[in-house]
Order: C-alpha cells, then sequence, then structure tokens
C-alpha cells in the first residue's frame, strides 16, 4: 500500500500529511484530523451525510479519495460555523425546525451553502433539486426547504 505526501487545505488551513492512496476522504477528515461534524451514514454514495465542499462544489466524501484533494480546498461543516454563533443557514435550520436528530444537518447545510452562494434567491423547485442528494429520516424536508428558502428572503 503506496503512502504519499499530500498538499491541500482544510477549512482555510494548510494541510501536509503522508496519505495512504486508498485514504477515503471521509476518514481523513473524521479519523486523521477529528473533523466529526462530516458524518457516515451509508458509506455507499447514497444518503449525502458526508457531505463537504471541495473546491466549493457539494461532494460526497465517502466516495472521494483523499489524494483527490491535492492542491485544492475542502470545507467542512467546522469550517462554516464561526467561532461564535451560527452561520446564517445554520440559524435558518434552528429556528425553522429544520433539524431534529441532527445526523442530516452538516450535508444539508453544506449543500445549501453553495447553493446560495451561486443562487441567492433560489426558488422552491431550485432548493429541492439541491438537497435531492441529502437524505433526512426525521423532518420530512418541508422545514428544510422552508429554512433555505429563507436565508434566500423567498417562501
Ligand atoms: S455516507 Fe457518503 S453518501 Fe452516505
Ligand atoms: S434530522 Fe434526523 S436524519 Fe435528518
Amino acid at each position: 500500500m503506496a503512502s504519499r505526501p499530500l498538499r491541500t487545505r482544510v477549512n482555510g488551513t494548510a494541510l501536509e500529511r503522508t496519505v495512504p492512496d486508498e485514504r477515503i476522504l471521509l476518514d481523513l477528515l473524521r479519523e486523521d484530523l477529528r473533523l466529526t461534524g462530516t458524518k457516515r451514514g451509508c458509506d455507499l454514495g447514497t444518503c449525502g451525510c458526508c457531505t463537504v465542499l471541495l473546491d466549493g462544489r457539494p461532494t460526497l466524501s465517502c466516495l472521494t479519495l483523499a489524494r483527490s484533494a491535492e492542491g485544492r480546498e475542502v470545507t467542512t461543516i467546522e469550517g462554516v460555523t464561526p467561532a461564535e454563533g451560527l452561520h446564517p443557514v445554520q440559524r435558518a435550520f434552528v429556528e425553522r425546525g429544520a433539524t431534529q436528530c441532527g445526523f442530516c444537518t452538516p450535508g444539508f447545510i453544506l449543500t445549501s451553502v453553495a447553493l446560495l452562494r451561486d443562487h441567492p434567491h433560489p426558488s422552491r423547485e431550485e432548493v429541492a433539486r439541491a438537497i435531492s442528494g441529502n437524505l433526512c429520516r426525521c423532518t420530512g424536508y418541508t422545514k428544510i426547504i422552508e429554512a433555505v428558502l429563507a436565508v434566500g428572503g423567498g417562501k
């Protein structure tokens, strides 16, 4: 099993460490860096719990080799959470009751942050499409969609 240096940035901080070629990004984040806000759900690419932003794009870290982050920027839920308080999307989720057990929430937040960056005032259909890869067993999705719409100033 070959190991090579990996140079990347995680939540704005340069990271250089020797990583086995087959190391999965989710394992690098959760086990090596202890960034446990990124959740392991299905480990099969179907639930979206492990979503992180890779160069700003929502990416399933359970299906992504850590080496894919070479020279790129990885953003986890820890990276969008201010030192004090909440990101506006996080606050909207709390205020609208869009989180219950919370296991899916980091993935939804990161997917929503990327959507709102590219489409600051999304329609209900655009929100539904954007989060279609994120599964939630608790909320029924309505409150999640309403939280994202609220940040975008819509209904
Ligand atoms: S844990 Fe990655 S998609 Fe479910
Ligand atoms: S809040 Fe429990 S799975 Fe989404």
